[in-house]
């Protein structure tokens, strides 16, 4: 398992494996290997124990919302590919019929996931796709501006649906708005779903205990916050905008946990 902020990547798929009820998908407790699940769990544990226990909550309601944000357009348009930046261990790609998908990481984690995703197709746990595996570092702006005309080109005039969930916030302030619009330079972009944590919430007590787990595992503890206001002024039209109590709601009837007692993570979804 890696650290620095890859390591994050290990440890939402392990919130996304613990409540397969909620976020509906089965395939995360596949993309770890059984001899690394041990050592993912004890990653998981650590981190409840200094800084919040419901990640798992957390992690599967944005997914699933995300999940069904995506199912919404290919119901629109079954012609969507996707593109998903600081894709992680995520399953899209697997559990909706995208014609292709175009997933980007760090290149430890764009090569960790490209090789488990061959081997996981190849004994028949998931199902044959078309996702390519990049490796991009969305800090470098002439990175992301090859992403940009590699989406193009490949989309081929599709539409496009993007994807930036539990990444934004720890890039710099002008590099997350930058991740945030990314899709607009698509040329094509049906829909954007990005997660992020609401300027709001910059003091809140689980965001300052999760800094102290960020400083033990080497993850930059920067981390960039985004207004509803500023990002329909980014976006350049009305978003759906949910938080976690909102997500609550929409898939358990009711809250079991404030807003307080959790990461504050936002998913704006934007119509384009
Ligand atoms: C919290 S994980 C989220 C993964 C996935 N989107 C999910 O929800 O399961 C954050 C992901 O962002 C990636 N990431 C962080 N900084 C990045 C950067 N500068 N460029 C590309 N990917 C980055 C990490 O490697 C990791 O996979």
């Amino acid at each position: 398992m890696h650290s620095g902020v890859e390591a994050t990547a290990y440890l939402v798929n392990e919130s996304r494996a613990r409540r397969p009820d909620l976020s509906q998908d089965p395939f995360a407790g596949a993309w770890i290997p059984d001899q690394e699940r041990p050592a993912v769990r004890g990653l998981w544990n650590k981190y409840a124990e200094v800084t919040y226990e419901h990640d798992d909550l957390v992690v599967s309601l944005r997914g699933r919302y995300i999940a069904d944000t995506l199912a919404a357009q290919l119901r629109k348009d079954p012609d969507t590919v996707l593109v998903s930046c600081g894709a992680g261990f995520s399953s899209y790609p697997w559990l909706l019929p995208f014609a292709a998908a175009l997933e980007a990481d760090l290149p430890v984690m764009a090569e960790a996931k490209r090789d488990r995703a061959a081997e996981l197709t190849a004994a028949g746990v998931l199902p044959e796709r078309d996702v390519r595996h990049l490796p991009v570092d969305l800090n470098d702006a002439a990175a992301r501006a090859e992403l940009s005309s590699l989406v193009r080109e490949w989309a081929d005039g599709r539409p496009v649906a993007y994807v930036a969930e539990g990444v934004v916030f720890y890039l710099p302030a002008r590099t997350a708005r930058a991740v945030t619009t990314l899709g607009a330079t698509f040329g094509t972009c049906a829909v954007s779903a990005v997660s992020y944590w609401p300027a709001a919430s910059a003091g809140s007590q689980v965001l300052a205990d999760q800094r102290d787990w960020f400083r033990s595992r080497s993850v930059p503890e920067e981390a960039s916050f985004l207004t509803h206001d500023e990002l329909v002024t980014l976006f350049g039209t009305e978003i759906e905008d949910r938080g976690p109590e909102d997500l609550q709601r929409r898939y358990l009837d009711r809250v079991i946990v404030s807003e307080a007692g959790l990461i504050p993570e936002y998913v704006a979804v934007a119509w384009t």
